[in-house]
């Protein structure tokens, strides 16, 4: 208390201009911002440039003021918006943009520098509300030359336009490199030339379960797509335009199945693939290291190195595993030939002569952090996936690195807890999680951090099915990022973060930009007795203020803000939603409270039994169209509702579906049990107390097994008195297609 009140007294008795001011609606935040007095009028004002360059950061400011609602800027002889070239100011990516009632100076000594100056004017005239700006002094460089994100192509394909869409977005949050993950075991999406199998093959595949057969016809689903070379010269292109790197994958010597299917004599197996693998997981299928093989790798990367001028090149390495290699005698021969110890050894002098061959094309090698087994050149950059530990191995042995830990960068994760999240793997990585990660590992000396090129976040799409999906699982984690990646450590605070998201979110709406809006609703808690209902409300993104009524009417920025749980009289609507100022964000969430809602849960608002690899999935419909998601652990569907409500009730009903089981997880695969079926359809299991208590109800799934989407099953639940944990299992003969719970509903007797 009395600490507060000193707080309070020293703000209050600061003289003003040393109080600190708002943050600008910027994002990333840049490194210094001095505000001054007065303002500049952009509504008329019209823009000029030394050059090239200039006019080519000119444009873009012009492009994205106009595309955002602003008033058109055109170039002009003696325009107030001025870019000059200005060789004081040194980086590569350095600007400075000073705002002064007179006019506006952009100045930099590169193009990349101006090009980042028009973005941060272009953010100050998006959030103005009169046609001002506030006179202004802001000096910026980033905090780290790589600041990436990568698009998996190769599990879901996405049109162009979408590729290019999303390297305009990065370009607006100062992101500059796109590794671009175009090869893998579920399809090979990049033309070669000399080898029209990779994409006549490899780029196809029947996706798993019932969306895999056509019901018109009867015939096996073709999915896939790849993309031409004059798409990718396209894409390439309109990515320098904007200051990003297009940073190409070909992964090897694993994740290599639809090219072996491609081109089977490129396998370590006398049983290749016949085509690209519609399961996830990690595949057995590697490249053998038959000279032949190098040189199908070698022509391969010099079409690759020919699109892409990228001075880094992604060549994989990760997650191969040796199975094929140890059961191959010509590459037990191998091993022999070269002196080498095992096969791990014949991974690393396999990725060194990929790294050579690629340094003499003057190229460097990239690679997931496995690289660090064997002899790549020094020049190899190693990026970290393990965690930070493959970075710090990296900088310990002399090699740059980047920053893309998993689980923290991986935005396959979930980012809340929320039953409308879409798909994606379970362990949720929020909004704040990735904005507050260290990306200095303490275990780096202040040199071997100079190793540090950046950090990136990776979209890998096994779950990510469309790009609203895609859109939802980058947005607004990627600007995240893009702030820990340019702003200096200092200047980084997740309370000003959150405060600055509104704004990017309406700089979003006129681009029709998609993002994740799920972390921004409110999740109740709810729970009662004797004619009151007690609810927690809480907002996953931390944003904004939860406000709420209960008289029915929609929230606005003036109504009663949340801050403890409520207790209502049964019978009450509660409606809430968050607001930053007088703006609402998200979507709002509307309750009704009665007995019937205490008797109901869906499985986001249960325990999961265990978290092996819990994952929201969706189910086997259309490709195309609508699907349902489903929540549960892929190893162990199991449920657990907390202290049910069991007084007087005697039947239950369930909302049940199917998933198919495309996993590819080995030995593991003996690891997922079920209870035999009592029946010949098999059964929800309900268990009292504890997951090995007594069944309380066993619901034969009977009709619900010749329905592929959701199907709701009752039965009969034996009588019990207070609160018990229910635990939820299926009885199954084995785990495709796997039956997941969505919603529980306790009932009187029937
Ligand atoms: C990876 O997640 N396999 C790099």
């Amino acid at each position: 208390m009395r600490t507060s009140l000193f707080a309070a007294v020293m703000i209050l008795s600061m003289p003003a201009a040393a109080r600190a001011s708002p943050d600008l609606p910027l994002l990333p935040m840049p490194a210094t911002v001095t505000s001054q007095a007065g303002s500049f009028s952009f509504a008329r004002a019209t823009m000029a440039a030394d050059d090239g360059g200039g006019m080519a950061a000119a444009r873009r400011l012009a492009d994205l003021v106009a595309r955002t609602g602003g008033p058109k800027l055109a170039l002009a002889k003696g325009g107030t918006i001025r870019f000059r070239r200005d060789a004081s100011i040194k980086g590569e990516e350095a600007y400075r943009l000073r705002v002064t009632a007179a006019g506006v100076t952009v100045s930099a000594s590169t193009d990349g520098g101006l090009y980042y100056g028009a973005t941060t004017l272009w953010q100050l005239i998006a959030a103005s509300r009169d046609g001002r700006i506030g006179a202004v002094t802001i000096d910026d460089a980033p905090a780290f030359a790589w600041r990436g994100v990568m698009l998996d192509s190769a599990r879901h394909f996405q049109p162009p336009a979408y590729v290019k869409q999303l390297i305009d977005r990065l370009a607006m949050e100062k992101l500059n490199v796109l590794q671009w993950h175009l090869t893998d075991d579920q399809g090979w999406r990049i033309e070669i030339d000399r080898y029209p199998r990779l994409t006549a093959v490899g780029a196809w595949r029947q996706p798993a379960g019932a969306a895999g057969v056509d019901p018109a016809t009867g015939k096996p689903v073709r999915y896939g797509g790849f993309y031409t070379k004059a798409e990718i010269r396209e894409i390439v292109a309109y990515a320098a335009a904007r200051h990003v790197t297009i940073v190409p994958e070909i992964d090897m010597p694993g994740h290599a199945t639809a090219a072996i299917a491609a081109y089977p004599a490129l396998g370590s197996t006398a049983t290749p693939p016949k085509a690209p693998s519609s399961d996830w997981g990690v595949m057995y299928n590697l490249y053998n290291t038959d000279d032949a093989t190098f040189t199908f790798l070698t022509n391969v990367l010099d079409e690759v190195l020919d699109l892409f001028p990228s001075r880094y090149v992604h060549v994989g390495g990760d997650e191969a595993v040796k199975d094929q290699w140890k059961a191959d005698p010509r590459m037990q021969a191998r091993i022999k030939a070269l002196g080498l110890k095992d096969e791990e050894q014949l991974q690393g002098w396999f990725m060194a002569r990929i790294g050579e061959y690629l340094q003499k094309r003057g190229r460097r090698l990239v690679g997931w952090d496995e690289i660090l087994a064997g002899k790549v050149p020094p020049s190899a950059t190693v990026m970290s996936w393990h965690g930070v530990s493959g970075a710090i191995a990296a900088a310990k042995a002399g090699h740059d690195t980047i920053l893309s830990p998993s689980p923290d960068f991986y935005l396959d994760h979930i980012q809340s807890d929320s039953g409308d999240e879409p798909p994606g793997r379970g362990g949720v990585m929020d909004w704040k999680h990735i904005y507050t990660f260290d990306p200095l590992p303490a275990a780096l000396s202040a040199d071997e951090r100079r190793y540090l090129l950046g950090v990136q976040v990776n979209l890998w799409t096994e779950h990510v099915r469309t790009t609203a999906y895609a859109d939802r699982m980058l947005w607004p984690r990627a600007a995240a990022l893009a702030e820990l990646a340019w702003t200096p450590a200092a200047k980084r605070d997740w309370k000003g973060f959150a405060a600055r998201l509104p704004a990017e979110f309406a700089r979003y709406r006129p681009l029709g930009f998609g993002y994740n809006m799920t972390p921004l609703e409110p999740l109740a808690s709810v729970d009662g007795e004797g004619g009151k209902i007690t609810v927690k409300l809480r907002q996953q993104a931390d944003v904004g203020t939860l406000r709420y009524t209960t008289d029915g009417s929609a929230p606005t920025a003036a109504s009663q803000v949340y801050d403890d749980a409520l207790t209502l009289p049964e019978g009450t609507r509660l409606r809430a939603r968050a607001f930053a100022g007088g703006d609402p964000l998200g979507i709002g969430r509307d309750w009704t409270l009665t007995a019937a809602l205490l008797r109901m849960r869906t499985v986001a608002e249960m325990d999961l039994c265990t978290a092996a690899v819990s994952l929201r999935l969706e189910d086997d419909g259309a490709t195309d169209g609508v699907r349902r998601v489903h929540w549960g652990d892929i190893f162990h569907p199991c449920w657990i509702w907390k202290r049910a409500p069991l007084d007087g009730i005697a039947s239950l009903s369930a909302d049940v579906g199917q998933v198919p089981f495309n996993f590819s997880i080995g030995a593991d695969l003996a690891k997922v049990k079920f209870d035999k079926p009592r029946t010949p359809t098999g059964e929800l299991e309900v268990r009292l107390d504890r997951c090995d208590g007594p069944v309380v109800a066993s619901i034969p799934l009977g009709a619900a097994t010749r329905n592929s989407g959701v199907s709701t099953i009752t039965g009969s639940l034996s009588p019990q008195q207070g609160r018990h944990d229910l635990c939820m299992t299926f009885t199954q003969t084995g785990p495709d297609p796997l039956w997941m719970l969505d919603r529980l509903t306790l009932g009187p007797a029937q």
